[in-house]
């Protein structure tokens, strides 16, 4: 993993006995000797197999880089700075050791922007970052840009592999949510971010094209399924216009879950449907105790 894991290592657990993990050269090793291998890239997979092969396990490798692209040019980046924004004067203050999850991290964009966000201000240097995702290839994709951030692939339906109570800054962008592992793995004075698109986000782009829709009341079904163990402390929206063509849009619609619905007649008409002005809007919810 990476120079600073075996000082963070000590916040994740076993996913066999869920006794405390600790680096022991290339391996992570828990009191009753199960162990997990240090992937040459960094990562460590701490997925155990559950037998017969699942059919998908999470993005692929060109949904990937797909995003990787996307994000790259910049267009949700207000969306990540807007983020890092409420979690620098989040730990303000008292940053001693804290630990910081992305959790459905993708290929890293969000996590790798905070760290460097907040290396670049005065007193937030011993803080441990981590992105799990359940990609294999996510993990292999964002340990290989960001060496010193932790990636795991673990899976948030099954137990989140962080010790009860250790997680100060929880964030989930466009990812799968567990509200009893949430609950379980965040300190008392923790914050959870959960991001989601809106209604209107690409709305005229989808007009256009044979996209998923985005549920009208997700932003309602979220608070209400994070409502009993949290309180909704703060709702921030992110919005901008982007003009989009050629591979910048032929990737945006690759990185999503459009990726695995959309005909490959329509996905060839998507790169030359010439210049698109569309909307980006999303929402941060931000919960605490
Ligand atoms: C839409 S992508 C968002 C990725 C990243 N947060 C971003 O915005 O760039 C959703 C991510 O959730 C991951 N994912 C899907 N199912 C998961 C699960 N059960 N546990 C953890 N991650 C999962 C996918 O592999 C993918 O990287
Ligand atoms: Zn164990």
């Amino acid at each position: 993993m990476v120079s600073n894991s075996e000082r963070c290592t000590r916040f994740l657990i076993c996913p066999v006995c869920e006794a405390q993990l600790a680096q022991v050269g290339a391996t992570l090793k828990c009191p009753q000797a199960h162990s997990f291998d240090i992937a040459r890239e960094g990562y460590v997979n701490l997925l155990l197999s559950s037998g017969k092969r699942p059919k998908i396990v999470g993005d692929t490798k060109e949904m990937l880089r797909a995003r990787r692209d996307f994000l790259a040019r910049g267009f949700y980046g207000p969306l990540s700075d807007a983020l890092n924004e409420r979690i620098h004067n989040h730990l303000a203050g008292d940053v001693s050791s804290a630990c910081i999850a992305d959790v459905g991290c993708g290929e890293g964009y969000y996590i790798g922007r905070l760290k460097r966000h907040l290396d670049s201000r005065p007193g937030f240097d011993h803080l441990c970052y981590f992105g799990l995702d359940v990609s294999k290839e996510a993990a292999r994709l964002a340990a290989k840009r960001y060496q010193d951030i932790c990636f795991i692939v673990a899976s948030v339906n099954r137990k989140l592999l962080f010790s009860g109570g250790s997680v100060r800054v929880l964030t989930n962008v466009f990812a799968p949510r567990n509200v009893v592992e949430f609950d379980r793995v965040l300190a008392q004075d923790g914050v959870l971010l959960i991001v989601i698109p809106n209604p209107r986000h690409l709305a005229s782009l989808r007009s256009r094209l044979d996209l998923l829709s985005i549920e009208p009341d997700k932003r309602d079904k979220v608070i209400e399924q994070f409502a009993g163990p949290f309180r909704l402390a703060g709702e921030h929206t992110v919005e901008r216009e982007m003009g989009l063509e050629g591979d910048a849009l032929l990737a945006l619609v690759q990185m999503t879950p459009n990726y695995w619905h959309i005909s490959s007649e329509a996905l060839d008409g998507v790169k030359d449907m010439g210049p698109v002005q569309t909307e980006a809007s999303f929402t941060i919810l931000e919960f605490r105790r």
